[in-house]
């Protein structure tokens, strides 16, 4: 028995989440409030026979006892399995070498932070000479209450304020320079990294202190310092305010994005509190997959300089400024349909009146802060609107060129539906008839996407070259080896071949009008938690990188990549189209098992209400199973239409 079943045996599922949800036993399973969503009728059920939960309201969404204490917790999937694992009494394989000494390195540095947060905001607070500093506080607003939950610091105009202070706890300069917070001079000796400035301790979710921002107190050339790169801190993967917001994005099932530290201390102290800042950078992929797990409507409070900039319309994937104002990877409007798609996550653009910072217009008037917030446009709505405003709609060279800007933007898009709905808008902003447009996007289609593109016209069962083309490699495909693995381990080797086929899979889910690819559908724990790493790996950057995953991961899961990698010199000889029309087979087949898994929870509630005599609640377990039942039946016709038409035929699947 692996590890991760060994957990799960010794420990009750309905104690773990018992501690943190009150349950109440209803017949075969437990019920209580959804502990992800805001609820006042109870729809978060845990099956201590299946080992899994589910909340059947809002978030529809469920798992075993790792997700729950994954998704609480804002843990990795080794942290909780170390969690997990401690209260089991179980003992994990001893780490990989150099990961305890790393652990410990890291906690030093993690402590370090703390410590000078703490010297920092006891002289903001205290020092005589930090007078400046509260008198600039005061007259931007910031009130007393919120200088100390954010724990705001001011760094002695002083080459070892801090240095001294720390060291003469035991820290050695070495230690400081791991955390960022003192400089080496060349001729030997060290300096205070931050001095002379308004400090704002960064935290990670989980509270604790990764690295500082700090502001000129006058008009200096940097206004702003952060840390260096460190092991602890890492500027485009952190959000400022996080820890504190954490619980209302969860609350709210929203957070606001804006840019700068003031204007989130600001939105805090005005009660506005699932507000976190970029800090000055676009959106990264490492910030979305923070707020990810938090809730899925995000909204970016963009300057409108910002908003208008052509290069981010036209999908540069990578911005850098000639400054160090946006040092990383900037994510596009496309970029930003593009997680729209996969993370099935719903992106909002508010535009700031003309030089006014949030921080600025909450201060001014709070009403009018909500008002621009919930008035936010979806982002395609948001760049279609700036890009044609842009242009000469009366010429036709002008209608021509706000087309080319627009299209590649809704072509990100893979929901037929949606696609269809922008496309309706464009043309009517343009007053061109609709069916131009979309000629010219299927022309782009080819070009942006060669392989999507081909398959969407096969799978539509077009007389087309390209779907001629896939019938006759049929004949290629009854050459191929059988192989002997499970779909889901089947699944994890196709990715780390075949990183692009992901976006396949997705967009043939989304045309059914169904989810995204995600944790729920791999059913094992530990490939599950592979499965994580590797989406987020390839939604980050489009590649998978083994060293990568095997530094992250923890020794029982680097053994399922291992063993998925064996069986991945099998597949080495298959062809690109095969991989590609077999890929989203897998997917849809995924789909249906976790269908499956579903329906067979929603089958014990079922009984358990009639068992009850609760007819009303029987009645709605009905429905939630026809509904599955619906889906189920769309998947197989999906399924069944790809294979007759292309797909790997009956007796020779890979299982
Ligand atoms: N920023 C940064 N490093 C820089 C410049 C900016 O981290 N070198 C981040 C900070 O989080 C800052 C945000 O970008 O708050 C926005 O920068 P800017 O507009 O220059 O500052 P404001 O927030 O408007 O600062 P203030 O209101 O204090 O003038
Ligand atoms: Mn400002």
């Amino acid at each position: 028995m692996g590890v991760i079943d060994d957990i799960k045996e010794r420990l009750d599922i309905v104690d773990v989440i018992g501690a943190y949800v009150p349950l109440k036993k209803a017949g075969r399973t437990y019920k209580g409030l959804c502990p992800f969503h805001n609820e006042k009728t109870p729809s978060f059920i845990v099956f201590p026979d299946t080992g899994t939960w589910h909340c059947f309201g809002a978030c529809n969404i469920g798992g075993d006892v790792f997700s729950f204490v994954m998704r609480r917790e804002n843990m990795e999937f080794g942290e909780a399995l170390r969690l997990l694992a401690q209260r089991a009494g179980v003992t994990l394989e001893p780490q990989r070498e150099g990961e305890a000494a790393e652990t410990r390195q890291r906690d030093r540095v993690l402590k370090i932070n703390q410590l000078a947060a703490e010297y920092f905001h006891y002289l903001l607070m205290n020092a005589p000479d930090a007078a400046g500093p509260r008198d600039y506080l005061t007259r931007r607003g910031i009130n007393e209450e919120t200088r100390k939950s954010h724990q705001l610091g001011y760094s002695r105009d002083d080459w070892h304020a801090l240095g001294q202070n720390l060291t003469a706890k035991g820290y050695t300069p070495a230690d400081l320079m791991e955390a960022g917070l003192v400089i080496e001079k060349k001729e030997g000796g060290h300096y205070d990294r931050f001095r002379g400035r308004l400090m704002f301790p960064i935290r990670d979710p989980r509270g604790n202190t990764v690295g500082f921002g700090a502001r000129a107190l006058d008009d200096s050339i940097p206004k702003y310092m952060n840390s260096p790169q460190t092991g602890v801190f890492d500027k485009s993967g952190v959000l400022y305010g996080i820890d504190k917001a954490r619980d209302a994005i969860r609350d709210e099932g929203y957070v606001v994005i804006v840019e700068g530290y003031m204007d989130v201390l600001m939105a805090h102290q005005c009660g506005r509190r699932n507000v976190v800042a970029s800090m000055g950078t676009a959106l990264t992929d490492k910030q979305v997959r923070i707020i990810k797990k938090l809730a899925k409507k995000l909204v970016l409070a963009l300057d409108p300089d910002a908003a208008g900039n052509q290069a981010t319309v036209r999908g540069l994937d990578v911005a850098k400024e000639a400054f160090d104002r946006k040092p990383v990877p900037v994510l596009t409007a496309r970029g930003l349909v593009r997680y729209e798609d996969q993370l099935d996550a719903e992106i909002r653009v508010v535009e700031l009146p003309a030089g006014q910072d949030p921080d600025e217009v909450l201060k001014e008037d709070v009403g009018k802060w909500d008002a621009l917030v919930s008035g936010a446009l979806p982002v395609v709505e948001y760049y279609l609107r700036n890009a044609v405003a842009r242009f000469d709609l009366k010429s036709p060279k002008g209608k021509g060129a706000a087309a080319r800007e627009v299209l590649p933007l809704i072509q990100e898009i893979s929901s037929s539906v949606e696609r269809a709905h922008y496309l309706q808008q464009l043309a009517h902003l343009l007053r061109v008839d609709e069916r131009a447009l979309q000629q010219e996007l299927e022309r782009k289609g080819t070009r942006l996407h060669p392989r999507g593109g081909q398959t969407e016209a096969a799978a539509a069962g077009s007389d087309s070259a390209a779907g001629r083309g896939t019938t006759e490699r049929v004949g290629r495909l009854s050459a191929q080896p059988g192989l002997t693995c499970g779909l889901e381990q089947y699944v994890l080797l196709l990715l780390l071949k075949r990183p692009d086929v992901l976006d396949l899979m997705n967009r043939a889910l989304l045309d059914l009008g169904m989810e995204p690819l995600g944790a729920e559908d791999i059913g094992d724990s530990e490939k599950r938690a592979l499965f994580i790493a590797l989406v987020e790996q390839i939604q980050a950057g489009g590649t998978v990188q083994v060293e990568t995953l095997r530094r992250e991961l923890v020794p029982s899961l680097l053994r399922t990549l291992e063993e998925a990698q064996a069986s991945l010199e099998k597949v080495a000889s298959l062809s690109d189209e095969w991989v590609e029309i077999d890929a989203v087979h897998r997917a849809l087949m995924l789909r249906e098992q976790k269908l499956r898994r579903r329906m067979e929870e929603l089958r014990f509630l079922q009984e358990d209400a009639r068992s009850q005599q609760d007819g009303e609640a029987a009645k709605q377990w009905g429905h939630m199973v026809d509904d599955l039942a619906d889906q189920l039946v769309r998947l197989q016709r999906d399924k069944a239409a790809r294979t007759s038409l292309k797909g790997p035929r009956a007796g020779h699947t890979l299982e």
